[in-house]
Order: C-alpha cells, then sequence, then structure tokens
C-alpha cells in the first residue's frame, strides 16, 4: 500500500521494527507501539502485568523510555464478572508504575473472549534510536531473558506444572525490559530487539537480514528456563514454534550435532520475552555484569556479529 512520506518519521512501516519513531525536535523523538494479547495465564492480575510488560517491552527495544499508556480491552461483559476487568487493570497499572509510565486513557468493547493490551508511547534521543539493523561485525550479542515461556506455557495449559514452576513462568513474563534497556543506551548498544512471538531465531533473522550480517550462535551458552528442556523432549510445543521453524529454518547454518528440541527452542515463540542486544565487542562484558546486577541474572552472551555469509544464522557449540 503506498504510504505518504514524512521526513519525521525515522522508523515507519517501510522497515519495520519493534516500534515506530517520530521525531519532534533535534532531541526529542516519539516512540510508539501496541500491542493486545489474550489470556495466557488464570490469574487475571498476573494476565495484565504480563500483558503490560509485553506491551512497554516495544519502547525499550528501541533504546525508549516509556512515558504514557492507553489500555484496550475486549470484555464480554454480562457473561463474565466485571471485578476480573478490575484486576486485569490493576495488574497493568502496577507494571505501569514500575515503568513509571502513566495510563492517560484507554478504549473498550464487548467480545467473546477477553483481549487485552496497551497503546504505548515514549521518549528516545533521536541519534540513538536502536533499530533492528543497527549491529556490526565483531559486536557480541546479549540476551537478557531465558527462553522457553512458550514452551512452559503449553506444559501449564496442560496442568504440568506446579504452584513454584507456574509463578516462575509468570514473573519472567510479567518482569520489564526496563533495567536492561537503560544499561544498553547508557553504555551505546548498536542495535537491540525483543524476544517475542517468531522465537530467538525468528527475531535474529530480522537482524541479520535488515542489518546484513551474520550472526554465530553458540548454543550452549542461551540461557534456558528451567524445565523448558525437560518439557522440550516430552513434545509440549507450541504450534507457533512449528510455523517459525517453517517460516525461518533456511536461514540456519547448523555446525553442531543440534537435536530436535534444541531446534524447538530455538523457535519457540516467547510471551514478554528478553531483549537481543548486540554490544560493541568492547563494552559487552560490563554491559552484561551491568544487565545482571540490574535483575537479569541469567542474561549471557550468546554469539557474536560478523560479517559473512550475509543474511545468515550459524548454530555452533
Ligand atoms: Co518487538
Ligand atoms: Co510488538
Amino acid at each position: 500500500m503506498p504510504l505518504k512520506s514524512y521526513p519525521e518519521v525515522l522508523v515507519g512501516l517501510d522497515k519495520a521494527d519493534d516500534a515506530g519513531v517520530y521525531q519532534l525536535t533535534p532531541e526529542i523523538a516519539l516512540v510508539q507501539t501496541i500491542d493486545v494479547i489474550t489470556p495466557i495465564v488464570d490469574d487475571p492480575f498476573a494476565f495484565g502485568q504480563v500483558a503490560a510488560a509485553n506491551s512497554l517491552s516495544d519502547v525499550y527495544a528501541m533504546g525508549g523510555r516509556p512515558v504514557t499508556a492507553m489500555s484496550f480491552v475486549g470484555f464480554p461483559s454480562g457473561k463474565m464478572e466485571i471485578e476480573i476487568l478490575r484486576l486485569i487493570l490493576e495488574g497493568a497499572i502496577s507494571k505501569l508504575d514500575e515503568a513509571g509510565c502513566a495510563l492517560v486513557g484507554g478504549h473498550s468493547v464487548k467480545d467473546d473472549e477477553i483481549k487485552f493490551g496497551l497503546s504505548v508511547t515514549g521518549v528516545i534521543d533521536p541519534k540513538n534510536v536502536l533499530t533492528k539493523g543497527g549491529e556490526r561485525p565483531g559486536d557480541k550479542l546479549i540476551l537478557t531473558k531465558p527462553l522457553g515461556t512458550g514452551i512452559l506455557n503449553t506444559a501449564l495449559k496442560g496442568g504440568q506444572l506446579n504452584e513454584t514452576e507456574t509463578d516462575a513462568v509468570i514473573s519472567q513474563m510479567a518482569s520489564l525490559n526496563k533495567s536492561a534497556a537503560e544499561v544498553m543506551t547508557a553504555l551505546g548498544a548498536h542495535a537491540s530487539t525483543d524476544i517475542t512471538g517468531f522465537g530467538l531465531v525468528g527475531h535474529a533473522a530480522e537482524m541479520v537480514t535488515l542489518g546484513e550480517v551474520c550472526f554465530r550462535l553458540n548454543w550452549n551458552k542461551i540461557p534456558l528456563m528451567e524445565g523448558a528442556e525437560r518439557w522440550a523432549k516430552a513434545g509440549l510445543i507450541p504450534g507457533g514454534a512449528y510455523s517459525n521453524r517453517e517460516y525461518r529454518e533456511d536461514l540456519l547454518d547448523i555446525e553442531m550435532d543440534l537435536k530436535e528440541w534444541m531446534l524447538d527452542i530455538l523457535f519457540d515463540p516467547q510471551t514478554s520475552g528478553g531483549l537481543l542486544i548486540a554490544a560493541p565487542g568492547s563494552v559487552a562484558d560490563e554491559m552484561l555484569r551491568r544487565i545482571r546486577a540490574a535483575g537479569c541474572q541469567t542474561a549471557a552472551i550468546i554469539g557474536e556479529v560478523v560479517a559473512e555469509p550475509k543474511g545468515r544464522i550459524i548454530i555452533t557449540e
């Protein structure tokens, strides 16, 4: 579809990124995104928290600071207690407060099933926008949260997780990418994206394509959630992992004995996943140290950016 081009649009639909960026002044640009999801957990407060963390994440992935949010609600009013909606909103507000982001409005529609999400606006220095294609050869790749939420949510839906395991999945999905984003912008990251529905490889694929570089990922360094390996081996794989794999498997060059369950984890769709950050080689260790100190204890350097072969992802030990 033909779009008129505006010089103020620094990041728009032509190079779809985590969020749109619109320059207001030489110092300030807006970062804008919307994300709406259906319930993944039974607890409405926890669902509100996860949905909010998920919506805020795309602003963090650009290196921005969220400032205002508007809620979108689809709710089966008449069929479901309004109390549930109140709890969802309370959960979302608890995360917005943590982010320092004001809820300034919203809209709701009657719907057969619950849907909830936020449209979030952030601010950013136009010179420090972290797009998906900014990485350069020599950069190290940092992943800030372990993989496995899709697989663990499948186990959860199947009634396989105990309370402790359930709480662990929820708290990971509800945790904000705020502190990691603050560290990466302070230390001059080159690029970043957040790992969501396309899985690690799916989102890495967008980066290598836009950046015209190659990622070498070290399987043994990739952090996994507790239980992810066990449930992946047991075959509790969400459908999205298969479609992600079908779409992007061609981009992979596998230089190790990679088992099926490992591939399933690499393509596992994440809900409110971590940031994948391209950090200049000279600051990567310090960036990782500070990201861990800020609360992402399992963050890790999982690979590096190399020049060739362009647009490929190499999986090695
Ligand atoms: Co994103
Ligand atoms: Co998004």
